[in-house]
């Protein structure tokens, strides 16, 4: 018996509470003694990573990924797929997303956690395929979020149809932290019940304040796998610390039999690392925010609304704005409020009060939603708001084939490029080139300046990038 946790510190640990900063040498630092732990998985890859690594680090993605590998003899490595949208947010053709997934599984990837914003299960399709021809462990994932239509039964069905694409476990990903204890226990119950035999995996971040009670509750009704974070990248936005998970557990029935003073002296060495970069971190990233239940708007959704309204003078409108943002999700029908959503609803809810009259202003991304461009809403859109966007012939302005079906094959013509360039030196770069086409071409050529390098920390605080779930965002520090 006994479970096992999914250790998220060198993936969402520094990406939740560093600005994914941490450099692929301090990973090195600990990854040996990470690798005796006996870990479900370690996350090491995706998400905004394959971006970071580039844009601030001047660092290969595809390069750290194979010298991790070098390194982790024996716990399989995890990547988190943002679907067709790989490691980006927009939609790419089938031909790249297979490609990318070969190329993941050979340089090293066991694990793909594959996820879309807005659960629509035919985003899923062609990359559960992708993984399953190349090897690879499928990993489905849901959105976690609460609405009228996001319901314990809905979680159930979908993950029914998720095990029935083939894969390999399931995982409920609740990336604003907001999972009650309740909840929690209501779905696993509820696939469990449903007699769904794959392993499920919860993953939450510390947000509301009650993400280790959702884990107990979680554990009664019986998880399989929990995500955690050593507690040197633990807690506030990021997850649960593993050492204090570990001790909890001990002599129970849900005992990880995992050696205690061997991640002890892991999280030495990590509380070195993390004290390294210090000019990255931000208090408030480290505490909960149970404000988040309130308007069930993320933190970084927050911020991001707050710098939209700063630079257009328009601070006092926030009141009238929070109380928009509802109503604009309800319209919408309730994505869930994950990159690019959280910044589509927001970006609506803004425009709607500050445009005046609502959706007199509808910004291209908006448009795209609602035609359908990101997939098959949760529940249906407010047929005024169509009304209102595209007119009396709105009907036929709505896509309703996959999205990724209007996209014609990418990846030969992006070789093609990138050959006559002159600038292809092994496969991957052409993966690379067509999901960051801009900072690939600056990063093969050379131009691009690491914010830092090891040797150069620890550095003074002063103002920063942060991405938190996807949302990029100025911090300022004293
Ligand atoms: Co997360």
């Amino acid at each position: 018996m006994g479970i096992k946790l999914h250790d998220q510190t060198l993936r969402d640990g520094h990406q939740s509470l560093l600005a994914t900063r941490l450099r692929t040498e301090d990973m090195l630092e600990v990854a040996p003694m990470m690798d005796e732990v006996g870990f479900f998985s370690v996350e090491v890859w995706g998400g905004a990573t394959f971006d970071a690594a580039m844009r601030y680090l001047n660092e290969d993605p595809w390069e750290r990924l194979l010298i991790l590998r070098e390194k982790f003899t024996k716990t399989p490595l995890q990547m988190l797929l943002r679907a067709m949208n790989l490691v980006a947010y927009r939609n790419f053709p089938d031909d790249v997303v297979y490609e990318f997934v070969r190329l993941s599984k050979k340089d090293g990837i066991d694990n793909f956690r594959i996820f879309d914003a807005l659960n629509d299960l035919r985003n899923l399709e062609v990359p559960i395929k992708a993984v399953k021809k190349y090897g690879g462990h499928a990993q489905g994932a849901l959105s976690y979020t609460e609405s009228p239509v996001h319901t314990v039964q809905y979680y159930v069905e979908n993950f029914k149809k998720l095990a029935d694409m083939g894969c390999d476990s399931l995982a409920i990903k609740d990336m604003a932290g907001i999972i009650s204890p309740t909840r929690a226990r209501e779905i696993v119950e509820g696939v469990k019940a449903a007699g769904i035999t794959l392993p499920l995996e919860l993953h939450s971040h510390c947000g509301s304040g009650m993400t280790e009670m959702a884990y107990m509750e979680a554990l009664h009704a019986g998880i399989d796998i929990l995500d955690t974070s050593m507690s040197p990248f633990a807690n506030g936005v990021s997850q649960p610390p593993t050492e204090s998970m570990v001790a909890a557990l001990q002599g129970t029935q849900w005992d990880t039999g995992y050696d205690l003073k061997l991640l002890m002296r892991i999280r030495e060495k990590l509380q070195v690392i993390w004290n390294k970069y210090s000019h990255l971190h931000e208090e408030s990233l480290l505490r909960p925010d149970p404000g988040v239940l309130e308007y069930k708007i993320p933190g970084g959704m927050m911020s991001n609304m707050l710098s939209q309204l700063r630079s257009m003078n328009a601070l006092d409108k926030l009141p009238e704005i929070l109380k928009e943002v509802p109503v604009v999700w309800n319209e919408f029908g309730y994505p869930p409020l994950v990159t690019p959503m959280s910044q589509i609803v927001g970006s609506q809810a803004v425009a709607n009060v500050i445009g005046g009259e609502r959706y007199k202003i509808v910004p291209k991304e908006s448009k795209d939603y609602l035609k359908g461009m990101y997939g098959k809403p949760p529940a249906p859109i407010d047929e005024d708001v169509l009304k209102k966007v595209f007119g009396p012939s709105w009907k036929e302005q709505i896509v309703t084939v996959r999205p990724a079906d209007l996209l014609e094959p990418e990846l030969d013509k992006r070789r093609e490029e990138l050959k006559k360039m002159g600038l292809m030196k092994k496969e991957e770069d052409v993966l690379t080139y067509t999901i960051f086409p801009e900072i690939a071409l600056r990063f093969f050529k050379g131009e691009i300046q690491p914010e830092f390098t090891s040797k150069d920390l620890p550095l003074k605080k002063k103002a920063f990038d942060v991405e938190v779930e996807g949302i990029n965002y100025k911090v300022r520090l004293n």
